[in-house]
């Protein structure tokens, strides 16, 4: 059967791409973002998956706002990145395992949600740049990927609640999976952003560390938050943190936290990395 090894949340700024296109890594102003990679790469190379189902919200290079999926997964056996208009290089494809991706898509139909099914799919940032942070180098990546979007452009938005369900479905899904696979789960966006209005450049480091701590430790106070408040608590991108929180709801067993980054800004969000394990729970415990 397939098994969740663990959990990444990280932050997905385009400037990223254009630093790593340039060889910036070690420059003053990126260095203590990249260096939040370093402790992720040694338990990649330790635990070294197959698969990646990375939740992320995308930006309209797929969807746009006539037509704006609540919830989408690709089901496709490529997925390719074109240029979306932040001067970043246009990035290699991502190869897609459609098999799961449809177990996945018939067990979230089973629980009830409504999704989008996407035989073709384009990724933007929010899936390459993290894919890009995880696995650094030229060749292709060395897992195949399930994309999952979330919508968190075009209100009204899922709950914070919604997500987390959303994951602990997905989670179910994987591990009812037949295939002997070792599966990481992504949550990409956040953490705290205002990308334009009057509050353009807003972020809130204290709501930031209570949140890194809650993924952790107690992901459902965090559903307690409504959407608006999470606006005025993280700016209007800061919703991005529900695909962290449906990454968390994916863990299946004892949640152990194996490093945890946080350092402001990345242009013009809070840059923010965690890594979890995902560990075979005692008997009895009550998880999340
Ligand atoms: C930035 C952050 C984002 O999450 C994004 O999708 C685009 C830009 C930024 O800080 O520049
Ligand atoms: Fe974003």
């Amino acid at each position: 059967m397939a098994r969740i090894i663990g959990g990444v949340g990280t932050t997905h700024v385009p400037a990223i791409g254009k630093a790593i296109g340039e060889g910036l890594q070690k420059d003053p102003y990126w260095a203590p973002f990249f260096n939040g990679f370093h402790e992720v790469h040694r338990w990649l190379e330790r635990v070294k998956p197959d698969v990646a189902v990375v939740i992320a919200n995308d930006h309209g290079l797929n969807f746009f706002l006539d037509k704006m999926p609540t919830f989408a997964v690709g089901a496709a056996a490529e997925y390719r990145n074109e240029d979306e208009g932040w001067g970043i290089p246009v990035s290699k494809s991502a190869a897609g395992i459609p098999e799961l991706s449809w177990h996945i898509i018939e067990t979230l139909v089973e629980d009830e949600f409504d999704i989008t099914t996407c035989q073709d799919m384009l990724v933007d940032h929010a899936i390459t740049i993290p894919m890009s942070l995880m696995w650094p180098g030229k060749g292709a990546w060395p897992v195949r990927i399930v994309p999952i979007t979330v919508n968190t452009v075009q209100h009204p938005l899922p709950s914070l609640s919604r997500a987390l369900k959303l994951g602990r479905s997905v989670g179910k899904a994987i591990e009812s999976y037949k295939e002997d696979l070792k599966v990481v789960v992504i949550g990409t966006g956040g953490l705290s952003h205002q990308l334009d209005g009057p509050r353009a450049g807003f972020i809130n480091k204290e709501f930031d560390l209570l949140c890194l701590d809650k993924i952790v430790n107690d992901p459902v106070a965090l559903t307690r938050y409504s959407n608006r408040q999470i606006i005025e608590l993280a700016g209007s991108q800061g919703v991005e943190l529900m695909t962290w929180i449906a990454m968390r709801g994916a863990m299946t067993g004892a949640v152990r936290k194996v490093s945890s980054t946080y350092h402001v800004p990345i242009s013009n969000t809070a840059g923010g990395v965690l890594l979890l394990s995902n560990e075979k729970a005692p008997a009895g415990a009550q998880m999340r």
